[in-house]
């Protein structure tokens, strides 16, 4: 697929993700959507890369939500599938994609832009970055899984207050809140994910990929997630990573996971 709203740079074993529509604030278009959903899917194929960072092109944000140009006139039908199309192609892809990926909030993050951030595994900000879910304003609700990951990430109470209010809230208080991990000067807010992203990728990506899905089986009304846990957990001794890291330890070295 020839990308026209995304670019991809990889830095060894890292691929960062960078949502170019900076004119419109990188807003979530359908066109915009497709192209992020092949992008994951081919880098989680891609064996080299062990960790995913995803961004927003220029100064002023990371996404300023889904393109409301593309919605205004929907129908009740068209409403109900544009959040269940784009749940199933892009943001629960990303929440259980086996490659990690981090969001790095460089600014406006409001609507399918936070939404997006927080389908990631983790995320960090720049100082500068306000965070909200607008749509109660615009007489809708959020339809990218925001009533469900603001919860999650920091509590009911906080999350309705967010959500009624239709406010943003700044970097500070996202941190405070548990939504992101970091915030840093905007010029070393993809430095210091790049060297998060180096720490991981020197772990088993097999191990990686199973604690994802045991973290994300907790998180799930269908799944258990201590269950899924044991089943992983057990799964893994089968693996030539386990193998690796077991040994390496064992010989005092540096592991050098085979990635299988
Ligand atoms: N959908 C479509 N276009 C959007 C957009 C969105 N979610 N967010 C911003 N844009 C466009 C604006 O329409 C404007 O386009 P134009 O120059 O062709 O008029 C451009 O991006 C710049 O935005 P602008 O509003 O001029 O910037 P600002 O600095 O004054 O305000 C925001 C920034 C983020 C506060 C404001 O753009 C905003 O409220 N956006 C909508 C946020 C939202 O409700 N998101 C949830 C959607 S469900």
């Amino acid at each position: 697929m020839n990308y026209e709203n995304i670019y991809i740079e990889e830095e060894g074993n890292i691929a960062v993700i960078t949502i170019n529509r900076p004119k419109k604030l990188n807003a979530l278009n359908k066109r915009t959507i497709l192209e992020l959903h092949t992008a994951f899917k081919e880098l989680e194929e891609d064996d080299e890369i062990k960790v995913i960072i995803i961004t927003g092109s220029g100064e002023k944000a990371f996404v300023a939500g889904a393109d409301i140009s593309e919605f205004a006139d929907f129908s009740v039908k068209q409403g109900r599938d544009l959040a269940a199309e784009g749940q199933e192609l892009l943001f629960d892809v990303v929440e259980n994609l086996t490659t990690p990926v981090i969001a790095a909030v460089n600014g406006f993050a409001l609507g399918g832009g936070l939404e997006l951030a927080m389908s990631c595994h983790f995320r960090l900000a720049s100082e500068n970055a306000k965070m909200g879910l607008p749509e109660v304003s615009l007489g809708v609700i959020p339809g990218y899984g925001g009533t469900q990951r603001l919860p999650q990430l920091i509590g009911k109470g906080r999350a309705m207050e967010i959500i009624m209010t239709a406010g943003m809230i700044d970097a500070a208080k996202a941190l405070d809140y548990g939504l992101v991990n970091y915030v840093m000067p905007q010029d070393e807010l993809l430095p210091l994910c790049l060297k998060i992203a180096n720490r991981i990728s020197n772990n088993s990506p097999v191990a990686i990929k199973y604690a994802i899905k045991a973290v994300n089986a907790g998180f799930k009304y269908d799944t258990n997630g201590y269950a899924t846990e044991i089943d992983a957990f057990g799964t893994c001794f089968g693996t030539n990573d386990f193998k690796e890291g077991t040994t390496a330890f064992l010989e005092k070295r540096k592991a050098d996971f085979p990635g299988s």
